[in-house]
């Protein structure tokens, strides 16, 4: 048996454990493309609830639900049992006939949306459903005469070529193709508390056919001031302009309620949402979901081979009853959660916390202290988000009890502590 240096009920962390002598990762490094092996070294070998585990048993802490995927918890006995019992049904494969999990999937989805929601177009990718998004804002433009899709600088839409063009890069994610959109218009993210809404930045009012808001700003998870939010949805009304979210990493209560737009007041009514990633807590599936008038168009296909896969909407609709079921438990740790988030500006290295139900950015100066911060973690059973950018995120499940919380946060603030110290 090899030496434990951390031994805990939630973590457990042999002495030989290194995050440079991982022979898998290595493995992979020489097959994948660099852009996907380029993450933190360690394997995954079970992931149950929040926890993970890698080959040799070393007991992980997850504050990053995957990547914002396991709302529900990793292998969720319900979500299993449904995808079992999907499996014992032998429909595994329908391509896009009708299928009861299918509609009782889609009946459930719309029953917790917004009533004047009607439409969910199925897909497998968060990337394809913000395509898809951004599609049907061209047809509304089109039918409309306005040109313009209005975005901000510094989101994220995924790693398609039409979500480069809506990426905050500007056009330069994609001018090296020739592939670039000079009717997509970014405007500066709202960083500081207090930033107004300034329409003047815009193109003509009435030439814009939408804006697509990421509901948070992934890599720091900002926030819109609320002021802000509210006076570009109300001119986006005036000026009868398509509302988008895409709620990648916002959805299905991450920030408490089903959906994140949801907290910036009752009255914003987005005309489209973009989801993906926590829809199953677990398989492939994405979907955007809006009215007839805006979708039942002939422009845009909207569906594709495995798009309504059955195994997917097992997992999805038991996932969305569980987390439907047990939201109000949750809420009580998403409190917790974030007074201990908000906490972490007591050290001087921290610039910033954006915390919200239960996810968190906790903003740096620097990049490297970041990414130390994180190893740290991970070298004592804690797996955080790193961005490879000058913020650290935490997102663990929505199952997470509160004394794992704790320990975590213990992990964490004993990591900060020390770069805090080196300043
Ligand atoms: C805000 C946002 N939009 C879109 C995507 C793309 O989703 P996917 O990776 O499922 O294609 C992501 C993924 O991280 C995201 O965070």
């Amino acid at each position: 048996m090899a030496k434990m240096r951390v031994n805990t009920k939630y973590r457990k962390i042999r002495s030989d454990f290194s995050l440079s002598n991982n022979k898998v990762y290595r493995s992979i490094n020489g097959m994948e493309p660099k852009s996907v092996v380029n993450t933190i070294p360690l394997t995954w070998a079970r992931a149950k609830d929040f926890s993970i585990v890698d080959p040799e048993g070393n007991t992980f802490i997850d504050l990053t639900c995957g990547i914002f995927v396991a709302n529900s918890g990793h292998s969720n006995p319900a979500i299993k049992k449904a995808i079992k019992d999907q499996i014992d049904s032998d429909l595994l494969f329908s391509y896009n006939y009708p299928t009861e999990i299918k509609e009782k999937f889609l009946k459930k989805l719309l029953q917790l949306a917004p009533k004047y929601f009607n439409r969910v177009a199925l897909l497998n990718t968060g990337s394809e459903a913000v395509d898809l998004a951004y599609k049907i804002m061209k047809v509304y433009g089109k039918k409309t005469k306005k040109k313009y899709i209005v975005t901000f600088t510094g989101s994220y839409h995924g790693r398609g070529l039409s979500n480069d063009l809506i990426c905050g890069a500007k056009d330069k994610a994609t001018r090296w193709s020739g592939v670039t959109d000079k009717y997509v218009r970014f405007i500066e993210f709202p960083y500081e508390e207090g930033t107004k809404f300034d329409p003047k930045k815009l193109p003509p009012a009435g030439e814009i056919a939408g804006f697509m808001l990421e509901t948070f700003q992934g890599w720091g998870t900002w926030f819109y001031p609320k002021q802000f939010l509210r006076d570009l949805y109300k001119f986006a009304r005036k000026n009868k302009a398509l509302v988008c979210f895409d709620e990648m990493q916002a959805g299905f209560y991450r920030l408490g309620p089903i959906f994140g737009y949801m907290t910036y007041g009752k009255d914003i009514q987005p005309d489209i949402i973009c989801v993906g990633k926590a829809i199953t807590s677990s398989l492939p599936l994405a979907a955007v979901i809006s009215r007839r008038e805006l979708v039942d168009i002939d422009k845009a296909d909207m569906h594709g081979t495995q798009s309504s896969n059955p195994l997917c909407l097992a997992a999805a609709l038991a996932n969305i009853k569980f987390l439907s079921a047990n939201i109000a438990k949750f809420r009580k740790v998403m409190k917790v959660f974030e007074s201990e988030m908000n906490k972490l500006t007591e050290f001087g290295i921290v610039k910033k916390v954006n915390a919200r139900g239960m996810i968190a950015g906790i903003i740096f100066d620097e990049t490297e202290p970041a990414t130390a911060i994180v190893k740290n973690c991970i070298r004592n059973g804690v797996l955080p988000v790193c961005t490879n950018r000058n913020s650290i995120k935490i997102a663990p499940p929505l199952t997470i009890t509160l004394p794992a919380l704790r320990e975590a946060v213990s992990v964490l603030r004993a990591a900060i502590e020390l770069e805090d110290k080196k300043q």
